[in-house]
């Protein structure tokens, strides 16, 4: 559940330096200033200039009149060689704060205006910006280290002077550089749990650097071919206590990542820029979302490509330009930088993933559909058919209770769905309500006792404001808190025995600002710079920046919660259940696939938002959460049926597919729809039901090799220009393409089928592309779903729940190469154990087809296949009709052939899974 209304971006808000220790720098006050945007009045002002508005009218020596920019003309004739550049590779030098031309040459920047007021900026470094000076490269424990020191402080306040430079060679394909304050214990992140490391190989690594000395920069450049994929010494490195920021050139323009943002998969590099601060915000454009990934891959022009991590969780804004270049600004922690080289995009992924860690394997049933609301007000109505329960459930909207009058029987309700092979989960909100009479409501009780909940500047505990009213929020940083999370979660499963929780608010939101009492005046609730976010200022929405946890204060750790509050829930669950835990998380941070799957927030039930879903969902394949999904038929407002059709079509593609509903929305639920509308939902379920073999087996590969499970086009044909873009087709695997339809009333698309043949897996019929865009029709009924070539998809016929589904016979898709040949794999275990990979209680079957063939290897076989059997097979591509069918050497008589499809289908074997099989045909 949460909030009820889209929220409007308030207007704006930045924030002006403290300038106080910057001697070149107008006599500003050492207030922290309010700066509020686009209040200026003059038209052809700068990007910078948008921004100006003084908000101090005390500060006169300020005012807009001295402040107007020259006019272009004027300053057309500004000579100095060193700031000739073309607009478009000008590095802002105001981006902290507007400047006149004035204050802009004080900096010592170049100051030339440009007819547009947006785009390059007016005020731009020169080359060769004074900045650090790096000292002698010494060996050092982890590889090379150098000190960095600053002749003159920058212009920002509090600035760093000596840095500490450390450069380790990770891996062949991971470079690790770190810029740190070597006098001081600044924040560094921690992820929670130690992420396993690999065995390191730099034997042979596919990067160089290069470093210049004065100012300080370096350059990273693929070994391969030369490639320069960072450059920094196109702008200064600034190191500020609040202020950090670096900024490099790009190899081209195909960037992606840098989420939680409502955008197409490729990010806009005309001059933007993109905010990482967690924020309960319903999806749309141009703010801060729920989760925050400071990682992006670029392709490169030739089917390469790298990726760049920035460890660090403060607020950051990355500024995008089309040079294209790219700027990191953060407002603390250390500068942690990542650099992978692929040199593949799958293998970016796979680099990102050994530092974050794999994503989780989620339980079987976890990818089966869920059926979900705010607004099933009673045990009665959540039984009709539902598996989910919002907030409804609890007693007076206080999490580890239900309310007694309408969910009084929710213990008998959970056994039930049980008994009928039906999951159930419920939502957690982290508030916990600290207004109850003492001894009525044990979680806030027992939290004080054990100093679990974060506290303000004095000590005390911060008391927000949520669904339940006055609330405490747990410090998930805590060792003990987890301890408090789990014994909380133990009691509440020994009368609802929950199989997984949804983990909601977790930004964590706050319906008061910062505290009930406020926040005090500081530089962290304040800082000197304040990326743009919603609500213009950090502790808007959320707690106070100064409140106080475990490992730092909530400034350095905000963006980290819902990842603690993850990692909590999964270890309480593993815990308590004993089997694979389910998470579902709201916020998120770098890392979090490895406890928890995310879902997209409250998207709109609107056709845009369903286009953009996709994106959304292929962002966290890259951020290595693969078990996601956006709510299906939209959450805010009421649905249409032809929009919900589509999403349900769609959802059944999203990894994770629930349908979810606001609270007093029109139902959504497929049987509220008419029969024609049910049908086809019907028939997008059982797709999905039938393939879920195949969608384990690729979870099982993400969890062990960091492969991603919906997959961009870009990720498995790099090497094609027309896969750059794609965002509104996706892949499961490397082996089927979805196309979607996303628009209102079309019943046909233009999808893009890469080289090869393809095969609609509805009936097998082949397309042999050259790379080229074909007119799809897709009635109501249908979605497009496409067989790559080569490939083999194990599936099973479908039921109403995966505990069934999971009993009923297999049936292989073969799609034969042009050459005749195929491949493919099957994991299975129990669905529901915890690490069967790593006890090894698993199977692993290999299929492969040739001259005739179909082939089954099972390399692993620890009890899960027992007793299930395949029960046929479908072969795409069979050139004329067999003469006849073999069965592990027996004649079979029930099989077809269609001539126009040249698709071949053996039906009623019963061959065990558990042992070699070979199904022949006869030509
Ligand atoms: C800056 O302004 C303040 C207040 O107007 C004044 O007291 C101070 O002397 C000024 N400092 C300089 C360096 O001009
Ligand atoms: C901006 O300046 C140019 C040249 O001085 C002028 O022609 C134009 O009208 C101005 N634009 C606006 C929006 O005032
Ligand atoms: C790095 O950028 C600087 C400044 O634009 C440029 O002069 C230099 O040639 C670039 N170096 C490489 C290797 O691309
Ligand atoms: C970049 O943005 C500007 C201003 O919004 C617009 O005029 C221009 O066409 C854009 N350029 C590209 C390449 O999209
Ligand atoms: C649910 O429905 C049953 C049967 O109609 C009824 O006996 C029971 O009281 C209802 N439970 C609640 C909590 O309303
Ligand atoms: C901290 O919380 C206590 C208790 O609610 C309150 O009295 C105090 O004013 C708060 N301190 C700040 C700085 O908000
Ligand atoms: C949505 O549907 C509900 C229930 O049918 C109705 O009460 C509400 O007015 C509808 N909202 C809009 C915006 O149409």
């Amino acid at each position: 559940m949460t909030l009820l209304s889209n929220f409007v971006v308030a207007a704006l808000v930045l924030s002006a330096f403290a300038l106080s220790n910057c001697f070149y720098m107008n006599n500003l006050s050492d207030r922290i200033t309010k700066l509020v945007r686009s209040v200026h009045a003059e038209p052809n002002k700068s990007i910078a200039y948008e921004r100006l508005a003084i908000a101090n009218p005390t500060e006169t020596h300020n005012k807009p009149s001295e402040n107007h920019p020259e006019s272009f003309k004027e300053t057309t004739n500004y000579r100095d060689d060193k700031c000739t550049m073309a607009p478009q590779s000008r590095f802002d030098c105001a981006r902290d704060r507007v400047l006149s031309k004035r204050q802009c040459e004080e900096r010592g920047c170049c100051y030339a205006p440009l007819p547009n007021s947006v785009g390059p900026p007016w005020c731009f470094y020169p080359s060769l910006y004074p900045g650090y000076k790096l000292g002698p490269l010494t060996p050092s424990k982890r590889g090379l280290a150098a000190t960095l020191t600053r002749a003159k402080p920058s212009y920002l306040p509090r600035d760093i002077s000596t840095l500490r430079l450390e450069i380790i060679e990770e891996t062949t394909g991971c470079l690790h550089l770190i810029l740190k304050d070597p006098s001081s214990q600044r924040y560094e992140v921690k992820l929670p749990a130690d992420v396993p490391k690999s065995r390191a190989d730099n034997s042979d690594v596919l990067y160089t650097t290069e470093y210049q000395s004065d100012p300080f920069g370096f350059i990273v450049r693929r070994k391969s071919n030369g490639r320069t994929i960072i450059n920094t010494t196109v702008g200064p490195l600034l190191f500020a206590d609040q202020y950090l920021q670096l900024s490099t050139t790009l190899a081209s323009s195909l960037v992606s990542g840098l989420g939680e943002h409502y955008t197409s998969l490729l990010l806009d590099l005309n001059w933007t820029s993109l905010t990482l601060w967690n924020r309960h915000m319903a999806p749309h454009a141009h703010a801060n979302l729920y989760g925050s990934h400071p990682f992006y891959i670029v392709q490169e022009a030739d089917g390469l490509a790298h990726g760049v991590f920035l460890l660090n969780s403060n607020a950051i804004e990355v500024t995008l330009q089309p040079t294209p270049a790219l700027t990191w600004v953060s407002t603390g922690g250390i500068l942690d930088l990542y650099f992978f080289l692929g040199p593949d995009p799958q293998s970016v992924i796979r680099q990102y993933l050994q530092v974050i860690g794999h994503p989780m394997m989620p339980p079987y049933w976890s990818l089966g559909f869920h059926l979900c609301r705010w607004g099933y007000t009673t045990t009665n109505t959540t039984r009709k058919d539902v598996q989910w329960n919002d907030l409804d459930y609890a007693d007076k909207q206080r999490i580890f209770t239900f309310d007694p009058r309408r969910f009084g029987d929710l213990p008998e309700m959970v056994e039930e769905f049980h008994r009928r092979g039906i999951k159930y989960i419920l939502i957690l909100d982290p508030g916990i309500s600290s207004t109850s009479p003492t001894g009525t409501y044990p979680p806030f009780d027992d939290g004080l006792k054990r100093d679990v909940f974060i506290k303000n500047v004095t000590g005390h505990i911060l008391i927000g404001k949520v669904w339940p009213g006055p609330t405490a929020f747990p410090d998930f940083t805590n060792p003990e808190t987890r301890q408090w999370w789990e014994d909380c979660i133990r009691g509440f499963h020994s009368k609802v025995p929950v199989d997984g929780l949804w983990i909601d608010m977790n930004e964590p939101a706050n319906f008061v600002q910062g505290s009930m009492e406020g926040c005090p005046h500081t530089d962290l609730e304040d800082p000197p710079y304040t990326p743009r976010v919603v609500g213009g200022e950090l502790n808007s929405g959320t707690l106070c920046m100064s409140a106080q946890q475990r490992q730092s204060t909530h400034y350095n750790l905000h963006n980290m919660y819902g990842l603690t509050e993850a990692y909590a829930t999964n270890r309480a669950l593993t815990k308590v259940r004993g089997k694979r835990p389910f998470v579902l998380s709201r916020s998120s941070y770098s890392g979090i696939g490895r406890f928890s799957g995310v879902w997209t927030g409250d998207v709109r039930s609107d056709w845009e938002q369903l286009r953009f879903s996709i994106p959304a969902v292929l962002q966290f394949s890259l951020f290595g959460v693969p078990l996601v999904g956006a709510d299906i038929c939209g959450f805010e407002g009421n649905t249409t049926e032809e929009l919900c059709v589509r999403w349900m079509q769609l959802g059944a593609f999203y990894p994770f597919m629930r349908n979810h509903n606001d609270n007093f929305n029109a139902p959504q639920e497929p049987y509220v729809f008419e029969q024609e509308a049910q049908a086809a939902m019907r028939s997008a379920l059982n797709l999905r039901y039938s393939l879920l073999p195949f969608l384990y087996t690729l979870f099982h590969h993400a969890h062990t090799s960091a492969d991603t499970v919906a997959r961009p086009l870009f990720m498995e044909f790099p090497t094609d220009p027309n896969c750059q873009t794609i965002d509104r087709q996706f892949l499961w695997g490397s082996s089927l393409l979805i196309s979607p339809v996303l628009e209102q009333g079309s019943v046909k698309l233009t999808a893009y089928l890469p080289f090869g043949i393809w095969y609609n897996l509805h009936n097998g019929q082949p397309f042999y592309s050259k790379g080229q865009y074909l007119l799809l029709s897709a009635p109501l009924d249908t979605i497009n779903v496409h067989v790559r070539e080569g490939h083999i998809i194990p599936q099973q016929d479908p039921a109403l729940t995966t505990t069934a589904s999971r009993r009923n016979p297999f049936f292989l898709t073969v799609a034969l190469s042009a050459g005749g040949w195929a491949w493919g794999d099957l994991f299975w275990d129990d669905g529901d154990s915890l690490d069967t990979y790593k006890t090894q209680d698993y199977c692993y079957v290999i299929f492969t087809a040739g001259q005739s063939q179909v082939v089954s290897d099972p390399l692993m076989l620890n009890g899960a296949l027992d007793e299930l059997v395949l029960g046929g097979l479908q072969v795409f591509g069979v050139p004329s009709p067999p003469r006849y069918v073999l069965a592990n050497g027996e004649k079979v008589s029930d099989f077809t052939y269609h001539s126009d499809t040249k698709v071949l289908t053996v039906t009623k074997l019963t061959l065990p899974m558990s042992k070699v099989f070979t199904v022949q045909w006869a030509l």
